[in-house]
């Protein structure tokens, strides 16, 4: 049996190993830019069944060249005023933006933000998601993107349900949405046994709670959802829009959803009138 004071003390001095709640995707997104002069550290996203996966931040800057196919099919199904929501370091809208649109990126990472504006985004907005309707309710914009999977932010059914609905407030009666995802079944073999156990619970497959690690920093921990094409398809017709159509790519999709019927439309035609007059973003 062991008296070793020091050996019981230092457990229990052993401080627990939370992160301070901060911005961690922002601080490797400003180094790796070289927009921080500091040393750069892995960022790590972490699942709630204790699975880490180092990120590959580079993936965030990357040129069009070296994008997947979808994101060049969505591109070039984009029109008019682009929200980029959970636009990152803003790859894409750079590129949009090269093209003559207007762009306003929103993002929850100050960082990212502070990125696209170094890199020339000309339209920045520090909001959620689920924020955005409200936040932006004198915009209306033909292009809704979510891309680099962000389907994901719409993070459970019910949500996804009542976020896209709010969309309908920023729409005109062409708007899209371009979004991608990535078929939950076809993950990797180390996430079926969490696929399994959500299938078991009664949620939907690609349910996921994550959070994002660099070095001390963390994010609070986040609901994330893949979505099948059917339950893509499904969510989407519950708040009034429908698939238009799909790009595959492997495992992963790029949808454009577009208001459903000719009454969503009206009631956006009538909406996009009502703010037209006040649109900031020409
Ligand atoms: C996977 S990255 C995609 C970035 C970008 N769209 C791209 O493809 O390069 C997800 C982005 O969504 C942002 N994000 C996370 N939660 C969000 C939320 N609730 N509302 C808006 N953006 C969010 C993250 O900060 C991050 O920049």
């Amino acid at each position: 049996m062991s008296t070793s004071k020091h050996s019981t003390d230092s457990h229990e001095e052993t401080p627990p190993c939370r992160p301070r709640i901060g911005d961690p995707l922002g601080r490797a997104l400003m180094i790796h830019g070289g927009f921080r002069h500091e040393r750069q550290f892995p960022l790590y996203i972490e699942r709630d069944d204790g699975l880490i996966i180092e990120i590959d931040i580079g993936a965030f800057l990357q040129d069009e060249a070296d994008w997947a196919e979808r994101y060049r099919w969505a591109l070039s199904r984009s029109t008019g005023r682009v929200l980029d929501i959970g636009g990152g370091a803003g790859q894409h809208a750079l590129a949009l933006q090269q093209r003559g649109l207007s762009v306003l990126v929103t993002d929850t990472s100050q960082g990212a933000l502070e990125v696209c504006a170094v890199r020339g985004i000309e339209h920045t907005a520090l909001v959620s998601i689920d924020e955005t309707p409200k936040a932006l309710s004198t915009y209306t914009f033909e292009t809704i993107l979510l891309l680099g999977q962000n389907v994901g932010l719409l993070a459970t059914p019910d949500k996804a349900i009542s976020i896209l609905r709010s969309f309908r407030d920023l729409a005109t009666p062409e708007t899209r949405i371009l979004c991608d995802t990535v078929e939950p079944l076809a993950m990797c073999a180390f996430s079926k046994p969490y696929v399994q156990r959500n299938l078991e619970a009664g949620r939907y497959p690609g349910q996921a709670r994550y959070r994002l690690r660099w070095r001390d920093l963390g994010t609070e921990w986040f609901d994330y959802i893949y979505l099948t094409y059917e339950e893509l398809k499904l969510l989407a017709d519950e708040s009034g829009w429908v698939i238009a159509d799909t790009y595959h790519e492997g495992a992963a999709y790029c949808a454009t959803l577009e208001l459903r019927n000719e009454r969503e439309k009206s009631r956006a035609g009538t909406a996009a009138t009502r703010t037209r007059s006040r649109q900031v973003i020409s």
